[in-house]
This record gives structure tokens, sequence and C-alpha cells, in this order.
């Protein structure tokens, strides 16, 4: 059975929460942000001509690159020989090494010693640098040669060669590349959609029935479309709704710009536009709810308290009917995000309240892995944090 070794994204949190149910976790480094795994769920829902590795993780809106592990060496010569045997079982020509653990005499005794061994490769690492995952993408690293990534921990090195890597070209294609975007209704990221989407859906196929065609997702604050395009493209139908038909127009317009680029059909998605409160209409399918969410205004300028104060009523007022509907609707996972404002070192944030309701209603968040029961995504400088979390049915 092979173990893999994920080089996890910038919110290990939710990295490992949207693996849950695609991988047995072995052991997780949580200062290298590195995860062991086994027994992954190999699925291509839309029968896709792709190696098994690379679908598992276009599949991850968490994971930036997996490696198989090769196997476990306590002498650096030997650990060496491994390497080479393996460059010179295939005629490829390049060759790059990430190190974790080992220090920057680890990375250059690799470089220079692959260098003088073989004359014909060559070896990425131009600065004597751990390679990025951009760098194997532009520079197609894995598809002409090797990259090897090798962990040091205390007189072990853990040998892995990596097998897959996350598809830059696919998401600039679905982010940036995009018909319609609007900065001032905020950019979710395709990669939080993705995790978003997976949180979802956890559990919910193998409980339904294993193809995913019978789940429908919905997004009721659809926006521009981000999640209806990531649900479309992991093979599942969607519904996405919003409050400005203007959007809803644009969404359906973004859907299928992205249906012809990433080869689903346009018809697995419908498009309305409806208050939240009310988008679930009586002939609807069983959904699951992955979303955005509504984020209170988008501002410009850092808010004060009492506008805080203000948004964060109307938001929890918003999404308390929301829940009443979906909840109402036998809606069976909700994963989303509320707004959380960064105010003087802390933030504000409605969660408690709204986790309050949601129990009311016979819902309780899933704990990440943490034991907390939201999680936050942020950026950099920005007003507004977004506090992810996942409604079930209490069992
Ligand atoms: C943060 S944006 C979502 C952006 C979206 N995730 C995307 O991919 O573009 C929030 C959206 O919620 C919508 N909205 C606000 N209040 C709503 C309501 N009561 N019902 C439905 N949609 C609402 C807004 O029109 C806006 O499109």
């Amino acid at each position: 059975m092979k173990t893999y070794l994920l080089i996890l994204g910038r919110h290990p949190e939710l990295s490992r929460a949207e693996l849950r149910g695609k991988l047995d976790e072995v052991f997780y480094d949580e200062e290298k942000n590195l995860l062991l795994g086994k027994n992954l769920v190999f699925t291509n829902p839309r029968d896709l001509p792709r190696g098994e590795e690379q679908l598992f993780i276009d599949q991850l809106g968490g994971t930036i690159r997996m490696a198989e592990v090769v196997g476990e060496f306590f002498d650096k010569t030997k650990l060496q020989e491994a390497i080479w045997k393996r460059i010179e079982s295939a005629e490829k020509f390049k060759c790059g090494f990430t190190v974790f653990g080992g220090g920057k005499k680890l990375l250059t005794d690799l470089i220079f010693s692959t260098k003088s061994h073989f004359k014909k490769i060559r070896v990425e690492n131009y600065n004597q640098e751990n390679l990025s995952s951009g760098q194997i993408f532009q520079r197609r690293i894995l598809q002409k040669g090797h990259e090897f990534i090798i962990w040091k921990r205390g007189e072990s090195y853990l040998l892995c060669e990596t097998v897959a890597n996350q598809n830059l070209r696919n998401y600039e294609l679905r982010d940036r590349k995009k018909d319609f975007r609007d900065a001032k209704m905020g950019m979710l990221p395709p990669k939080l959609a993705q995790i978003l989407l997976n949180l979802a859906v956890e559990g919910v196929r193998t409980k339904f029935e294993p193809s995913s065609n019978s789940i429908t997702v919905l997004d009721p604050f659809c926006g521009s479309g981000t999640v209806n395009i990531e649900a479309a493209i992991a093979g599942f139908k969607t519904i996405g709704s919003d409050v400005n038909e203007r959007f809803v127009g644009k969404a359906s317009e973004n859907f299928a710009q992205m249906a012809e680029k990433f080869r689903y059909e346009k018809t697995s998605g419908e498009f309305r536009v409806a208050n939240a409160k009310l988008c679930l209409k009586e002939s609807d399918p069983v959904v699951v709810v992955a979303t955005e969410g509504w984020l209170g205004e988008n501002f410009e300028a850092r808010p004060d308290r009492e506008t805080i104060h203000k948004n964060a009523g109307e938001v929890l007022d918003l999404w308390r009917q929301v829940l009443d509907h979906l909840t109402n609707n036998k809606v069976s996972v909700i994963a989303g995000c509320l707004p959380a404002w960064n105010r003087a070192g802390s933030k504000q944030t409605v969660s408690e309240k709204f986790f309050l309701h949601a129990d009311r209603l016979g819902y309780a968040p899933v704990l990440f892995s943490d034991g907390k029961p939201s999680t936050y995504y942020e950026r950099e400088n920005a007003f507004v944090a977004r506090e992810v979390f996942v409604l079930r049915p209490k069992a």
C-alpha cells in the first residue's frame, strides 16, 4: 500500500478537513504543515483521461503538492543511491529537490552530488533553494524529470518522489480569466470554493450513492457562480441563486464559459433569482449547501465599532432565516462562511449566536481537527475574514 506525503496550503485546518473521507492520516507535522496519508480514495467523476494522483490533487483546494513515499533511510549515502536509481530508471533530464528538516547543507549536498554524478541532468534548484510548486509547474519538471522531497526527522531521511502538483494554469483560468468578476462583491478564490464543496459533500457521496450524479450542490448566495463552477468540475449538479438579478445572469454566463474550458455539461447548472430565505422549491432535488454566504458590506476602509455591530446584526438576522428555510427543506449539510471583522487584535464574530440557532433547529457544527467548530480563512490586510463552518443534523 502506498503512503503519500502532502504539502498543505496556507490554511491547514481547512486543508485537513477537506481530506476527511479521502485518506487516512498517518502523521501531521504542524510546524512544517506536512501530512502523511494512506488509503487514498481516488475518484474520477467525469471520466477524465488523467492519472489518478493528479486527479486527486486537482479535486483539492488546500493541498499544494503530493509525493509518493519511496523509503526511509538512515544513511545519507544510501539515500543518494536510492535517488540516483530512480533517476537512472527513466530517460528524463530535469531534476529538483525540496528538503524539510535537513537544513541548507543537505539540500546543497544533494544538488552538487547529483550534478557531478549525472552529466546530462539539469538540477533545477538554481539558487540552492527549495523548489516551489509554481516553479515545478512552470518548468514542467514532473513531465520532464523528477522532483524529490526529502524529509529529515532525527536520524531518518524520508525519501519521497513528487507525483502530482497543483495545476496553476487551471486555477488562473477559472479565477482571473473568468469573464465576469466584481471586486465590490468580493472575490471568492476557486480554491476556497473547492474546499467548501469538499466539506459539503464529504460523507454524503458514500451515504447516498457512490456516484456523484445524485448530489446537487446549492449556493444560495452564488454571486458570480464560483462554487457552482467548482461543483460542476467535480461532477455534481448544481443550483445557484442570488437576490441580485444581474449577478445571476453573470453567474450563468461564467458557468457556460467554464463548461467549454473544463468540458462539463452546461445543463448541470441551474441559476435563479431568489432571496436565500426562500430559494428552494418543493420540486427541488435533495441538496447540500456550499456557499461563501453574504459577508455584510464590502468595506474600503476599516469599519468602526458601530458599523461592525450593525453589519453583524444584519448578517445574523439573514442567516437565521436562511437556516430556517434550508433545514425546513431537509438540507443535510451546510458548508459556509460567516464574516469575522478584524478589530484591534481580536475578531468580532457572529458564529456563537449562529450555532445556537442551528442547535435549536437540530443541527450542530462539525469540529475541525483542532476541536473548534469553525476556522478562519483570511488574507493579509483584509478587514473581513471568513469564518468557515460545516453544519450537519445532530446525531
Ligand atoms: C460575498 S458575495 C458572494 C460571491 C460569490 N461567492 C462569488 O463567487 O462571486 C455575497 C452575495 O450574496 C448576495 N446576497 C446578499 N443578500 C442576499 C439574500 N438575502 N439572498 C440571496 N443573495 C443575497 C449578494 O448579491 C452577493 O452576490
